[in-house]
């Protein structure tokens, strides 16, 4: 584990300035003895993010997010504690102590990895404008692409064949193992091969700009070949917690409250090229809860963009029920339907970017309208028709968790169904209470009653939880759902200390005995709860490999559970040491 100097942590702050790392992200304006602005990490219209600059700490008094310059760096970019500390201490020019780096060396490793990733990618651009990339050069340029997103994008080429990775890195198996664990190259029959030969290639980045993956297209029409390819899972790179474009984005989509949704690389890119640099795309999978958490901390009225035709409308729906739990009042998410055959870029180059821009604010429908009208039209005709749809409504209406908005869209479906629908509170809840007898199916092993315990006891402990947390309790409906609904309302509660377990018994009287136990036992210590947390991690992979994924998951998956495996035995060491 990193250990830095007290006086060092000193040194590094005391030569770093809050606001102006705060202010590069954030509008912050004079207010009394203190700076105000909108705060980063939650929604707001109007300020209550606070920046002192005497005491060079932050604190939202929405969210009651808080800290200085370390913890900004922590929770608003994803940075690991050292990290942080690195990154500060090395704008101020300060030398990182030699001994405390080599206690890290899986930070160390990393560090290379993120690298080896960087330099790949900026020998493919290189590539791109070498001898060999004149093919993908021409193409980009049909395509119209110009050449400052290029650069700013780091689009690149792969030349054909097997020894792109060799002449660069070199070939000693020590780097091939590298390679191989960020994707760059597979091992095949006759020894390691790269994995993108003659491709245009996408550099994928992280929260943090890192570049962490890549998805590769083929030049042409490149017919029997997958058109595009990305990187495999690796340790750095996880499909479904990224979105194309989002490090590059961000701070235009936080300023200009403007956000779109698209399906493809090359949408992102033609938005950005017409001066609409607002655009993120998942990796060529079905768009999940957590990007649709993600976009919307960024901004509250995004537009998602599909195609006119079938498929089109079925993506469109299946984002809408994946959005559901995540839905409130003040959230207004729209989705706009693109002629058949179209998608953005074909869009762009036809109309250019103001039309484009006018189509998201003109022809864009709010998403409670995409709803009741896709409600129709799965149910057809007459009253047969009318009957499924209000039971379809029933059972979406189930999956919200605000639950004034989903009154508010009770009662438009009851208008438009003609049908009184069942008055279920929160079904994912109510379902279980309605019929008692489920109640005590609800089988929690110690790990995971501990775990609740631990962030019902504690409930600043939610908002440490990373995105993947959420899937925790999936297989425990009744749990999840509690869980879920504890983890928004920390979210969204408007101080810091709010009283989570009486609210939820409030809500859901039929858990009250299970709440009042969590809260009662024994107090669950930090470093009892870390350790908790990293069993519950392992639990969650464990079922994961045991659903029965690709080689390659698997594989990335079981690096993963020796990773906490190692953490695990860390923290036991500590608590002998503390005896604990
Ligand atoms: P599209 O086929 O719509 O590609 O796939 P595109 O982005 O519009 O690219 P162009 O215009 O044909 O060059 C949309 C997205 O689906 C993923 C990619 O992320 C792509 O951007 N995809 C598509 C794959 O991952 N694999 C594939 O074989 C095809
Ligand atoms: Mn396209």
């Amino acid at each position: 584990m990193a250990h830095f100097q007290p006086s060092f942590l000193d040194e590094v702050l005391a030569r770093t300035d809050i606001v102006e790392l705060i202010g590069r992200h954030v509008e912050l304006k004079k207010s009394g003895s203190n700076l105000m602005g909108l705060c980063p990490f939650h929604h707001e219209k109007s300020p209550s993010f606070s920046v002192s600059a005497d005491k060079q700490l932050y604190y939202c008094f929405g969210c009651g997010q808080g800290g200085g310059a370390f913890q900004f760096l922590m929770e608003h970019d994803g940075y690991a504690f050292p990290e942080a500390v690195e990154y500060l201490a090395e704008k101020a020019g300060l030398e990182v102590p030699q001994e405390t780096k080599q206690d890290h060396g899986d930070e160390v490793r990393q560090k290379r990895d993120y690298e080896l990733l960087e330099r790949a990618a900026q020998a493919m651009n290189k590539a791109l404008h070498g001898e060999l990339g004149g093919k993908a050069a021409a193409y980009l340029q049909q395509r119209g692409l110009p050449a400052d997103i290029i650069r700013d994008y780091m689009l690149g080429y792969a030349p054909p064949g097997y020894g792109f990775m060799k002449r660069l890195f070199g070939s000693d198996s020590a780097t091939n193992s590298r390679l191989e664990t960020v994707g760059l190259v597979f091992k095949g029959e006759h020894g390691y091969g790269d994995r993108f030969r003659d491709r245009l290639m996408f550099a994928i980045r992280d929260r943090r700009g890192r570049i962490v993956g890549f998805g590769g297209r083929v030049l042409g029409s490149g017919e029997g070949e997958a058109k595009y390819l990305n990187s495999p899972e690796t340790p750095y790179f996880h499909k479904s917690d990224l979105l194309y474009g989002f490090s590059e984005h961000r701070d235009t989509i936080r300023k200009s409250k403007q956000l779109v949704v698209v399906e493809g690389y090359m949408d992102v890119l033609a938005l950005a090229s017409h001066g609409l640099k607002i655009g993120l795309a998942p990796l060529g999978t079905a768009i999940g809860e957590r990007q649709i958490r993600e976009i919307f901390r960024l901004c509250d009225t995004p537009v998602f963009c599909f195609d006119g035709d079938r498929a089109g409308r079925q993506a469109a729906w299946r984002a809408l029920e994946r959005m559901l739990p995540l839905l409130k009042a003040e959230l207004m998410p729209a989705f706009l339907y693109l002629p058949e055959g179209e998608d953005p870029d074909s869009l762009l180059k036809q109309e250019g970017g103001e039309a484009f821009a006018r189509r998201l604010k003109e022809e864009a429908k709010p998403v409670l309208e995409t709803w009741l009208h896709g409600l129709k039209l799965l149910a057809g005709q007459g009253a047969e028709g009318r009957a499924r749809m209000a039971k379809k409504a029933d059972t979406m209406l189930a999956a919200m968790t605000d639950s004034y908005l989903m009154q508010a869209w009770r009662q438009e479906a009851e208008r438009s169904s003609g049908i009184a629908l069942q008055h279920r509170r929160r079904a994912a809840v109510t379902d279980v209470a309605s019929e008692p007898a489920a109640r005590a199916d609800i089988v929690l092993n110690p790990v995971e009653d501990r775990f609740m315990a631990g962030l019902m006891q504690k409930p600043a402990r939610f908002l440490q939880l990373s995105g993947a947390a959420m899937e925790f309790f999936v297989d425990n409906p009744a749990i999840h759902a509690l869980y879920s609904r504890a983890f928004s309302m920390q979210a969204d509660a408007e101080t810091e200390t709010i009283d989570i377990a009486r609210q939820l018994i409030r809500e859901c009287p039929a858990d009250q005995n299970m709440i009042s136990r969590w809260i009662n036992q024994a107090t669950v210590h930090d470093i009892e709860y870390k350790s908790l947390l990293l069993d519950m991690e392992a639990n969650d992979i464990r079922c994961r490999i045991r659903q029965g994924l690709s080689l390659g998951e698997s594989v990335q998956l079981q690096k993963r559970l020796r990773e906490l495996q190692a953490q695990q035995q860390l923290l036991k060491e500590q608590l002998i040491d503390t005896g604990a």
